[in-house]
């Protein structure tokens, strides 16, 4: 897919989300406000109530669209033979349209009523999502493959370069200068303790200080300006890249514990919704059949 076609095919699902959300509120909304009583006399009552042509159908259609965006993606990580049916970064991206779409129009189903034993259902829906989106967060910090495998420590490693060898070649910097700016470069590891957000605000104010102890190694050292920003430049993006190193691997295990998180909410949804259909059409229930 050119990176047309995928700008294309990451805006037409936005698009779906959010044109389907404003209209069922512009269209549901004089109903859905009303309280409980009321409703059993609003004109609209037999349309979009749980069991109503439209309500019914909007539970119908968005469990459809998360079990078929939940299970497609799990077959074509599993199966090799799906293998050929595009990059898992694109079924990646048509689990999250189908299974935030789904979940809008399952919340139009219940039509905000959310009583009985099928409640645990929709809050797990809800936190399936919810946990969704942080899992997608953590996703983006872990570089992979373009095929979505996730590069080893040793791979991401292999992508530095070696400023080192860059400053003496090019510069003539005496001995204590250079050892001072490769010891300000070399990657001390984010301080231990604390969590991730105050490791990662510490580290900021260090990697700044640093910056600024290499700048005034190369005045010291008459370098132009054009060359104190250029190398400046250049050490800037090496402590960059070891940040993202270093993060990595809280960043895996962080996404391990995401994994423990979020598989089991989905399968409790899944298994009360079941429960749901089997209870409500033991009920006579049909929608339009
Ligand atoms: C995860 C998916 C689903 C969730 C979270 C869900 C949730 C709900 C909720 C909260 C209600 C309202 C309960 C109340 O009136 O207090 C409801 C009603 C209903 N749902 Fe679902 N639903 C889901 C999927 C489905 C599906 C797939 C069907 C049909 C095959 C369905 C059929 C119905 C019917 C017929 C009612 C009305 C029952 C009545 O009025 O007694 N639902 N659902
Ligand atoms: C009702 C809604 C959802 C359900 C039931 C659901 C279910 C699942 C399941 C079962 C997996 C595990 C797949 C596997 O390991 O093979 C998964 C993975 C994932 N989901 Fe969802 N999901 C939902 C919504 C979302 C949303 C809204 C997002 C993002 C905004 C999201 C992001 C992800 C990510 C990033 C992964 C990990 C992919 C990987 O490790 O390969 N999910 N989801």
């Amino acid at each position: 897919m050119s990176q047309l076609a995928h700008r294309i095919y990451i805006y037409t699902f936005v698009f779906l989300v959010v044109l389907a959300t404003v209209y069922l509120f512009y269209r549901g909304i004089p109903y859905y406000s009303t309280s409980e009583v009321e409703r059993f006399y609003h004109p609209d009552h037999d349309l979009f109530k749980p069991s109503g042509a439209f309500g019914h159908g909007l539970g119908i259609i968005g469990t459809l669209m998360v079990l078929f965006g939940v299970f497609s993606y799990m077959g074509r990580k599993r199966y090799r033979f799906l293998v050929r049916l595009g990059r898992l970064k694109y079924w990646l991206e048509f689990h999250i349209f189908l299974c935030s779409l789904g979940p809008i129009l399952i919340m139009y189903h219940t039509a905000f009523k959310f009583g009985g034993i099928v409640s645990i259902s929709f809050w797990s829906m809800v936190a399936v999502v919810a946990s969704g989106v942080i899992g997608r967060f953590i996703y983006i910090q872990i570089p992979r493959t373009i095929e979505g495998r996730e590069l080893s420590l040793q791979e991401v490693k292999e992508m530095k370069t070696n400023i080192g060898t860059f400053i003496q070649n090019s510069y003539s910097l005496d001995q204590e200068s250079y050892q001072a700016i490769l010891a300000a470069t070399t990657a001390s590891p984010q301080r231990e303790g604390g969590n991730l957000f105050s490791r990662i605000v510490h580290k900021y104010f260090e990697d700044g200080r640093n910056i600024r102890a290499v700048k005034r190694i190369l005045r010291a050292n008459k370098l132009s300006g054009v060359d104190v920003r250029k190398v400046t430049k250049l050490i800037r993006d090496e402590m960059a890249l070891n940040n993202r190193i270093d993060r990595l691997q809280t960043m895996q295990q962080l996404f391990k514990y995401w994994h423990v998180a979020h598989l089991p909410f989905a399968i409790i949804m899944l298994i009360i919704m079941v429960i749901h259909v089997i209870v409500t059409i033991t009920f006579g229930y049909r929608w339009i059949f």
